[in-house]
This record gives structure tokens, C-alpha cells and sequence, in this order.
């Protein structure tokens, strides 16, 4: 592998998921809400302009905005379809809020996000009151009534943090009681902004259940660092041969450190140290140095934790030539991308040895110097992936469509360069 020298602090961008978050849940709130560090991304525009179609007061993203709340049930009919872009959680999570509402709203989006399933909402939501018009198949574009709901005890009999979200804002907005038990436990952004929102919410392993609220208090928050984010830089640290990275105020909520915990298993050599608590949130930075890795096995109970890292996963194995194998992993597939396939067929194409399973991927150690052309068909964690990749082989792999990172993280490229020149 070419030599790779890294240095610099970064501070990336707010974290996707609390960003979303935030802006609904102040749109839900009472009085003024305040949002400091939001991510401005496509993904989270799209759900500040799903929000203002639906009357909510949202300023234009800034790094310190107020956002005036509306109240439960304080949304309007929108005169217009909701645009959710390329935005599953705005999907998702904004169709629990809708299905409390006295109104109809049709949800459309991108070619990728109209091919995802919607299915796993429409059912818990449907059993509650609300009713779904798919146009085909259980994809976007999709209409729904909103009605008077009723309380739920639904078994996901999988782990998504969207539709437990969904769920538990379809709740509080029709103040009814809802628990949801998952399989492992997913994401828990919504249940500690609910908490801090004042509404009565208990977890209990991998059960939530959430107690009829009338009211949800304003809030004020300082979004953490994307640990979705941060870890395309642990990935690079630890594949470099000289230097050391810092990433501050990284968000580091147990359901979402499943990357640096499998790294630290592969021999990483990550420093953390825990300087803040915000909304709810635990916070910290994280120092990274080059390692030798090793490979390593990520199984079923292992993925929700990092699920959006394991395109990363399987590119840091081919960069160090390491061993990986992840299993129980199928929901991958109905992401921005199929991501097993998008991920086998590029590393594939670059020289790496990399096979599909049913329900994940297999790399093992080529002898091959990666090089090459990829698609990440228009998926940004792909493209961010491989621009890791690419740094740690020299620079050899060129990244089609590389702008499509502005979904998440829109300064990427840029943050790159910056740390490896
Ligand atoms: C998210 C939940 C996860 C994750 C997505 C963001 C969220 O999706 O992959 O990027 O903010 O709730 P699932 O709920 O489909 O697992």
C-alpha cells in the first residue's frame, strides 16, 4: 500500500439522525425551540421543507436557528406533495406525525428512496387508525389519511430506529400510548429528545414505551458530530502509515458506536475521551493513529449499532487486506442502494476480493493494488467509502458522481484533502 500521512483535528458536520429530529420534534413542541450545529445536508433540507409544506414555522438551516413550535396536532393540510428527496427518515418519521393529523398528505421522493419499503410503517401505523394508498407496490409515492389514532403494542421482529420513531411520534402526537419491542436495540435519538422534551418515556432493554403526553416542552440543543461521519476518518487514521487524526464532539451514544467498537476489536488504535453531555447525548473526541489490523466476524446482534458504517467495514478490509465476513445484514439491501451488491461489485471492480451473501459480504486479502473506476450509484456513504479507499491506495480509484455526498456530508472531499496533504 502507498504511504499515507494524516494530521489535523476535523470536526464533522451534526449528526443526520439528530438533526432530523431536532427540527420535527420543535415543530411539535411548545414555544421556541433552539437548534445549535444542525447538519445542513440535503437529506435534513428535505425534512425542513417537508415540515414548512405542512405549516411549520422553519427557518432557513443555520448553525444557531429557533425554530417556533406548532404543537401537537398543530400541522396543517399541505397544499402540496411532501418532497422527501432521498430521505428515509424524513419519510418515515414525519408519516408517524402525519397519521395523527385530521388530513390527507401524499409522501413522494427520488428514484432511490420510491423503491424503498414503506410497508414496515404502513403496517403498525394502519393497525393504529391511519390509512395508506400505495400508487405501486409499497413504495413512494404514497397517500395518507390521518385520523384519531389508537394505542399500539407492536413487536418490530426486526431493528429500525425509523420505524420505532415512527411509532412513538404517532404516538405522542395522538397522545395515546404506544411500546414498541425490537429485536436488538436500535438508535435511541428519539426516545432521550423525547425525554429532555419532557415526555414520559421508559426504555427497558429492547423495549420503549411511551405514555400519553399532551404536551412536549421546548428544547434546546447542541447537535453532536456524526459518528457516521466521524468514522470515514477513524477508517483513514487507522489505514494511514504516519500521523494521527482528532475528531471533537463526536456523538458517542452506545447504539451508534458499533464501528469503533469493531475497530478497536481489529487492532484500531482509537483514544476517547468523553468531554460532554447535550440533549440527552453523550459526547467526546476521539483520537485515531495508524494500526496494523486484523479481520474480524459482525453478526446479526452486532449491526444495527453500525449499520451505516459497513460499507466502510468492507472497505477498510480490502485497504489492509484483511479478513471480514458480516452476516445478518440483509436490510442493507433496501437502503439508498443495495448496498451489498453496490459494495461487492465495486470493491470487485477495483481489484478486491469480495463476494455477496445472501445476508452480507465476504472480503478476503488480495495481492492486487486497488485501482480503478466505481459507481457508488448515486449513494453517499458508498462514494465516502471509497474516497477512504482511494486515499489509502494512493489514489488510485477515482469516484463517479462524487458531489452525491451532499446527502450527509457536504463538505467531505474537501475535509479529505485537508487532512492528508
Ligand atoms: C436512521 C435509522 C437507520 C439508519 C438511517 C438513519 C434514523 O435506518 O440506517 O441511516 O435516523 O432513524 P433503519 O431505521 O431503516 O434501520
Amino acid at each position: 500500500m502507498a504511504a499515507l500521512k494524516v494530521s489535523g483535528t476535523i470536526r464533522v458536520p451534526g449528526d443526520k439522525s439528530i438533526s432530523h429530529r431536532s427540527l420535527i420534534l420543535a415543530s411539535l413542541g411548545e414555544g421556541e425551540s433552539r437548534i445549535g450545529g444542525i447538519l445542513d445536508s440535503e437529506d435534513v433540507r428535505s425534512t425542513a421543507e417537508v415540515l414548512r409544506t405542512l405549516g411549520a414555522a422553519i427557518p432557513p438551516l443555520s448553525n444557531q436557528m429557533a425554530v417556533k413550535g406548532a404543537g401537537l396536532r398543530g400541522l396543517r393540510q399541505p397544499r402540496r406533495s411532501l418532497d422527501c428527496g432521498n430521505s428515509g427518515t424524513t419519510t418515515r418519521l414525519i408519516a408517524g406525525v402525519v397519521a395523527a393529523h385530521p388530513f390527507s398528505a401524499r409522501f413522494e421522493g427520488d428514484a432511490s428512496l420510491s423503491r424503498r419499503p414503506m410497508k414496515r410503517i404502513a403496517e403498525p401505523l394502519t393497525y393504529m387508525g391511519a390509512q395508506f394508498d400505495f400508487e405501486h407496490g409499497d413504495g413512494l409515492p404514497m397517500t395518507i389519511h390521518g385520523v384519531d389514532l389508537r394505542s399500539i403494542d407492536w413487536d418490530t421482529r426486526a431493528s429500525s430506529a425509523q420505524v420505532k420513531s415512527a411509532i412513538l411520534l404517532a404516538g405522542l402526537t395522538a397522545a395515546v400510548e404506544v411500546r414498541v419491542t425490537e429485536k436488538t436495540r436500535s438508535r435511541d435519538h428519539t426516545e432521550r429528545m423525547l425525554r429532555a422534551m419532557g415526555a414520559d418515556v421508559e426504555s427497558d432493554g429492547n423495549q420503549v414505551c411511551l405514555r400519553p403526553t399532551h404536551r412536549l416542552n421546548a428544547i434546546e440543543i447542541e447537535v453532536p458530530a456524526d459518528p457516521s461521519s466521524a468514522a470515514f476518518f477513524v477508517a483513514l487514521a487507522s489505514l494511514a502509515s504516519e500521523g494521527e487524526l482528532t475528531l471533537s464532539d463526536v456523538c458517542l451514544n452506545p447504539t451508534r458506536t458499533g464501528f469503533l467498537e469493531a475497530m478497536t476489536r481489529m487492532g484500531a488504535n482509537v483514544e476517547r475521551t468523553v468531554t460532554a453531555n447535550s440533549g440527552g447525548e453523550e459526547i467526546g473526541s476521539l483520537r485515531i493513529r495508524p494500526a496494523q489490523l486484523s479481520g474480524t466476524r459482525i453478526n446479526e446482534v452486532e449491526v444495527p449499532a453500525l449499520i451505516d458504517e459497513l460499507p466502510l467495514l468492507a472497505c477498510v478490509a480490502a485497504g489492509a487486506g484483511i479478513d471480514l465476513e458480516i452476516t445478518g445484514a440483509a436490510e442493507l439491501r433496501v437502503k439508498e442502494s443495495d448496498r451489498i451488491n453496490t459494495v461487492v461489485q465495486n470493491l470487485r471492480a477495483v481489484g478486491a476480493d469480495a463476494e455477496e451473501l445472501p445476508d452480507g459480504l465476504r472480503v478476503r486479502p488480495s495481492r492486487r493494488a486497488l485501482s480503478g473506476t466505481i459507481d457508488p450509484r448515486g449513494d453517499h456513504r458508498i462514494a465516502m467509502a471509497f474516497g477512504i479507499l482511494s486515499s489509502a491506495s494512493g489514489n488510485k480509484i477515482t469516484v463517479m458522481n462524487p458531489e452525491c455526498v451532499a446527502v450527509s456530508y457536504p463538505g467531505f472531499w474537501e475535509d479529505l484533502r485537508r487532512v492528508t496533504s
